[in-house]
């Protein structure tokens, strides 16, 4: 028997103004994009920017449906969005801001985004990094790679890609 350790770090900044400005703006975009969020059942507005390594900013927002299941997350409409307005481009860095009532620490990803972002992350060669964030202020939590949060991940490669 061998013990196999995972271990991963994240940085904590105590709030947006320790980033740098084009961290903060985009931050501030994903924060601006809560308000398209449609989001009546769980009134929890996700906005999410997405900065490609050539420098564009793509974004999206959680879109909910009376059929709750159907209801799609914004992590996944901006990559979405990304590939079908400006192409598949390797992405820098994503913004994910949270408005909702009380929220008191940045949310992270769900788990079938985390399956969605870390096939995206097999089309680079760069890690992509997150900036977690609540849109009303207070810490921002830095990941350096979507991979960190999906070990152990089922990707194409099982398939054969
Ligand atoms: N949601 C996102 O948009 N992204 C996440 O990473 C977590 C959850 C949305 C889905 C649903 O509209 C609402 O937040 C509450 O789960």
């Amino acid at each position: 028997m061998s013990l196999q350790q995972y271990h991963f770090s994240y940085k904590v900044h105590p709030d947006k103004t320790h980033v740098s400005s084009a961290d903060q703006s985009l931050i501030e975009t994903a924060t601006k994009t809560c308000s398209l969020a449609y989001a009546p059942y769980s009134n929890f507005k996700v906005g999410v920017a997405i900065r490609t390594t050539d420098q564009q900013t793509i974004v999206g927002s959680n879109q909910e449906n009376g059929a709750f299941p159907i209801g799609q997350c914004a992590e996944r409409v901006a990559l979405y969005n990304m590939v079908h307005f400006h192409g598949r481009k390797a992405i820098d860095t994503i913004a994910i801001s949270v408005d909702n009532p009380g929220q008191k620490t940045p949310a992270s990803p769900c788990g079938s985004c985390r399956q969605v972002l870390s096939e995206y992350r097999r089309f680079q060669e760069k890690p992509i990094r997150l900036l977690l964030t609540i849109a009303s202020g207070g810490e921002v939590y830095e990941i350096n790679d979507v991979l960190d949060l999906l070990p152990f991940a089922f990707d194409g490669a099982f398939l054969g890609l």
